[in-house]
């Protein structure tokens, strides 16, 4: 067999066995990243959930998630979510850029759903930490949709900021040992995300205090669930750091 039909034939299989994960904190490594449920507020509700990963490579993945859960309407669920496994440890006055794309869709939707599509980054004054662990300083939320009148930690402090080629609501508030900086789309859900995520950072460092030698200690995007009946499907999401 010629090398290169090995590489298509196995190319092929990686994109056609789909693997679901159905526990609390289940994870499945996914090409450059890691898929995990991270159902962690479960308690809080009635319901269940499951993450099946479509396809992966080291730059880009495609997932899914189906939940139903009822009860707590306020509280959190789950934040099932791809974390990048290469996309960290650059202080932010070192990052070049920090390309993403992210399309994706609802392909079934109870009405009432509550819950947002969202990235979820931290910073630390450590090169490495865990997302919310003692290592943070800040979690920055950038919400792509929020549907059912959630809100982000803390109170708004400005209205239709433009930041990436998009406007945003930005709150703020602290939650446990970090900070938590939240950025909502003003204009409705964003299916078809592609920007430099340095122009956040720079956003953050020139207009919300945040020190340039803070760290990216992870980069995570996924959803977070309150109540209601959802497939969440991300066709393809990537995410890099290009550093100085
Ligand atoms: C979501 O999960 C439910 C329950 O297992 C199933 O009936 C439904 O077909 C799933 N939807 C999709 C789009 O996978
Ligand atoms: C979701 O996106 C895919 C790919 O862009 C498209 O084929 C599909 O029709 C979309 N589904 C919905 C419900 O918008
Ligand atoms: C804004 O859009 C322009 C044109 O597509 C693009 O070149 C630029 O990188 C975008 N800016 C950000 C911060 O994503």
């Amino acid at each position: 067999m010629h090398i290169s039909s090995f590489f298509a034939l196995s190319s092929l299989l990686s994109l056609g066995v789909a693997q679901t994960i159905t526990g609390q904190y289940d994870c499945l490594p996914a090409g450059g990243f890691t898929l995990c449920q991270n159902l962690w507020g479960e308690a809080a509700g009635v319901g269940s959930q499951k993450s099946t990963l479509a396809s992966s490579s080291t730059a880009s993945v495609s997932w899914s998630t189906n939940y139903t859960w009822a009860n707590g309407p306020n509280n959190v669920k789950s934040y099932a979510n791809v974390l990048s496994t290469t996309s960290k440890g650059v202080q932010l006055q070192n990052v070049a850029s920090a390309p993403t794309a992210w399309n994706w869709n609802y392909t079934s939707q109870s009405s009432g759903i509550r819950a947002d599509v969202s990235y979820d980054i931290w910073f630390g004054k450590a090169s490495s930490g865990s997302p919310a662990t003692s290592a943070s300083s800040y979690e920055i939320m950038i919400w792509l949709s929020g549907l059912g009148g959630i809100q982000p930690v803390g109170s708004q402090i400005t209205t239709a900021t433009p930041v990436a080629n998009h406007t945003w609501n930005v709150w703020k508030g602290p939650n446990a040992n970090w900070q938590v900086i939240s950025f909502v789309s003003s204009t409705g859900d964003i299916n078809d995300f592609n920007v430099d995520l340095n122009a956040f950072f720079t956003y953050l460092v020139n207009s919300q205090g945040v020190a340039s030698t803070q760290y990216i200690q992870a980069i995570q995007a996924g959803t977070e669930a309150f109540v209601g009946t959802a497939n969440l499907v991300t066709n393809s999401y990537s995410v890099s750091i290009v550093s100085k």
